[in-house]
């Protein structure tokens, strides 16, 4: 079979792990990196063997033998790459969230409708092992019905700068960069229920506390500490048509003890964590079983869960798998990360 040739779009820190499980991919040759800065495209070209570069993300999508593409640029432009993309007859990851607006998710949406090819959402927690082994249990009914969840990202030291703190080109702070991760996961995981009102808090108090000195955190690769027009900590509560609710809270800032990620979930036959460790809460013979599966993965492991959202991108371009992040749930995300918005703004709920 000939190998399916990728194109990279964005060849900043997050375009490494693409491009490290592409080249892993027995069936899949690294052909074409784009990016605003040429010279960080040939960087990597040259590190992943790639025969291919550009300025001009156009350019990489005029070439007709590339397959697919991974787009992983700034928010503000993941709607207008995904849908030139499908538009040039390529298959999409794009990475979280799928745009700024709900206005462009729509438009992708329709693009993906269009094309017939592929358009995957880069929510990598729902191809993550620990993410995979839950949803067996919770397919097979050991949770019940899901009718509560909860999940908390927050980061004491971790504004990421550059381009994630311009309002502008990432359409928010904590909440459309971490959130969209944790909304999501407990979403799909309670089974996708229709959502219909929000009510959410955003505050910038903290700033991004580039005063502190002693600890790393992750960076744009154009890391620049001087723009910071987005919140530090927002939190919602999320209600669907089922009478579930969801509560969340994140943050690049904060006066915390230490940096705390957890998923939780609770049905009316059992319970689960997702983070910081997987593990069962179960009822029988009326005892309560703190069940931890016995698993290498029982934590979230970054590389091998984009191994995995890689493998079933490139299974799903090839028509043998469905993907597992469709665009319409890409779509549904930026509805809640929006209103979550909208409703710290005008201090209300916001009904959908
Ligand atoms: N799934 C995850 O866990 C995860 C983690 C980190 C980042 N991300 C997402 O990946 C995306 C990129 O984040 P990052 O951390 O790599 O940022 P980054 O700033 O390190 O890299 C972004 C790159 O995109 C380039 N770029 C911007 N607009 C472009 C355009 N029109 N054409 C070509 N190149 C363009 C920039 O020059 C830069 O090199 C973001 O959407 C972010 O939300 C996802």
């Amino acid at each position: 079979m000939e190998k399916m040739k990728i194109g990279v779009i964005g060849a900043g820190s997050i375009s490494d792990v693409h491009l490290q499980s592409y080249a892993n991919h027995p069936d899949v040759e690294v052909y074409a990196i784009s990016d605003l800065n040429e010279e960080r495209a040939k960087a990597k070209a040259a590190q992943y063997g790639a025969s291919k570069t550009f300025a001009d993300y156009r350019e990489l999508l005029a070439l007709p033998e590339v397959d697919a593409v991974s787009v992983c640029t700034w928010n503000n432009t993941h709607a207008a790459i995904a849908a030139a993309a499908l538009d040039a007859g390529k298959h999409v990851l794009v990475e979280k969230p799928l745009s700024k607006t709900v206005e462009e998710a729509l438009l992708v949406e329709e693009a993906a409708k269009r094309s017939g090819k592929v358009l995957q959402v880069g929510f990598v927690r729902r191809y993550a092992s620990n993410t995979n082994l839950l949803k067996r249990f919770i397919d097979d009914g050991e949770l019940g019905d899901i009718y509560y969840a909860k999940a908390s990202c927050l980061r004491r030291l971790g504004n990421p700068g550059g381009w994630f703190s311009d309002v502008e080109r990432s359409g928010g702070g904590p909440l459309i960069d971490l959130g969209v991760h944790i909304i999501d996961i407990c979403w799909y995981l309670m089974g996708r229920p229709k959502v219909v009102s929000v009510s959410g808090n955003a505050y910038n108090r903290l700033g991004n506390r580039s005063n502190i000195q002693g600890l790393s955190f992750y960076k744009a690769a154009d890391y620049d500490a001087a723009k910071n027009t987005v919140e530090d900590l927002a939190n919602a509560l999320i209600r669907f048509e089922n009478g579930a609710s969801l509560m969340v809270d994140v943050s690049f800032t904060l006066h915390a003890k230490k940096d705390e990620l957890s998923v939780k979930l609770y049905g009316d036959r059992g319970g689960a964590e997702l983070e910081p460790e997987l593990q069962l809460v179960l009822e029988r013979h009326d005892t309560i079983l703190n069940a931890t599966p016995q698993v290498d993965d029982v934590t979230f492991n970054f590389k091998d869960a984009f191994q995995r959202e890689i493998n079933h991108f490139i299974a799903a371009a090839r028509g043998e798998a469905e993907t597992l992040s469709p665009v319409q749930d890409g779509v549904e995300l930026m509805k809640m990360l929006t209103a979550i918005y909208e409703s710290a703004r005008t201090g209300r709920e916001i009904r959908l």
